[in-house]
């Protein structure tokens, strides 16, 4: 078994390093392999996306991913952007599907902005189709429009577009992952407007015959935005394309009460996957020994469930968690009056400790 381990930028390698931290604990034999990713790799080798650093990842059995980016690169033409790697990495290896539980920690109620009831025990999974939609959809670019409102001005333009088969294996996706949990899939879409998401509504109400016991329910995404603040414990699995599901998904993960908390998964056909926490880089607090690890903790939990097989090690470790929370160790993000406030390197070696078995002291 083989780890690609990239840290990536900004509070990525803090973060990553306390999860290595944890899965050394394991007793677990695996490698681990370390790359440059991001805006760390341009600087290092002229390219976010480093041809070794993609070979070792599509090597390996998973990638454990950090974060990438910084307001630095905001001014390279787009290819060298950091954010390339991560949508290189998916479209390379095919990770088309993606996993991205919110969760309600109970000993986290407080610390949403939405009132405790309304969060208290959530338990949502974002399922996000990751390798197509307007992200990927071509042609994109800049050009003098011939046509719209303003013939001959500059325009700039995207495609949406999906095809039938990369709905069907998505849709296949979700109503497997429901089969497991609440049996609802909720598919987000705007077929009010867009062609696009017409033909996603009619494809995924086809591959919904072969799943009966599954209830399949469709919401506008304008809808859906405003259900996830007003009754979002309606929701079981929540199933939507590439741009609807990058914004619902942050805002799902404000309902948890920090999007430090929300790991992911990102599974290609192969069972190779990819696993960050939905955070970005955080560039404001980088270096500083305060980001929150637990959410790329959390993501390592996944990827041994996931890729590596190994459901007990994913279980001890999400105990673990939960056994830190409980004893009020907080990072900036989730604290709250009355608990206790620990950097990035204390949570993680808190963690250690509760899957060692030794106690964790309160003060
Ligand atoms: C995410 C991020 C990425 C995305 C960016 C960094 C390209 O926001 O994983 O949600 O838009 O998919
Ligand atoms: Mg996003």
């Amino acid at each position: 078994m083989k780890i690609a381990i990239l840290p990536g930028d900004g509070i990525g390698t803090e973060i990553v390093a306390e999860a290595v931290k944890v899965l050394q604990v394991l007793d677990l034999s695996f490698e681990m392999e370390t790359a440059p990713v991001g805006g760390a790799a341009y600087e290092a080798a002229g390219h976010p996306l480093p041809e070794a650093t993609l070979r070792l990842a599509m090597d390996s059995d998973a990638v454990l991913f950090g974060a990438v980016g910084d307001w630095k690169y905001d001014k390279l033409e787009r290819a060298l952007r950091p954010e390339q790697a991560i949508l290189g990495l998916r479209k390379h290896m095919g990770l088309f599907a993606n996993f991205r539980p919110a969760i309600c920690y109970e000993q986290l109620t407080h610390a949403s902005s939405l009132k405790p009831e309304l969060v208290a025990g959530l338990d949502i999974l974002i399922i996000r189709e990751l390798t197509g939609d307007i992200y990927f959809g071509q042609p994109r670019g800049r050009r003098t429009a011939v046509d719209g409102h303003f013939p001959g001005a500059e325009e700039a333009f995207d495609t949406m577009r999906y095809s039938r088969p990369e709905i069907e294996r998505i849709a296949h996706v979700a109503f497997q992952a429901a089969r497991k949990r609440g049996k609802k899939v909720t598919s987000v879409d705007k077929a009010n407007v867009l062609e696009t998401f017409q033909f996603w509504k009619d494809v995924v109400t086809e591959v919904h015959k072969e799943y009966p016991d599954v209830e399949l329910e469709h919401m506008y995404v304008d809808n859906a935005a405003m259900q996830l603040v007003k009754a979002p414990k309606k929701f079981d699995v929540l199933f939507t394309g590439n741009m609807f599901g990058d914004i619902l998904s942050d805002e799902a993960a404000m309902l948890t009460g920090s999007i430090g908390m929300l790991p992911s998964a990102s599974l290609n056909a192969k069972g190779q996957g990819l696993y960050e926490p939905s955070h970005g880089s955080a560039p404001d607090i980088a270096g500083q020994g305060v980001a929150n690890p637990l959410a790329t903790i959390l993501s390592a939990a996944m990827m041994l469930r996931f890729s590596l097989n190994q459901p007990e090690a994913a279980d001890r470790i999400e105990s673990a968690v939960k056994a830190v929370l409980s004893a009020g160790l907080r990072t900036a993000d989730i604290w709250s009056e009355g608990t206790i406030k620990v950097g990035t390197r204390e949570m993680g070696d808190a963690v250690v400790a509760a899957i060692t078995g030794k106690t964790i002291t309160k003060s």
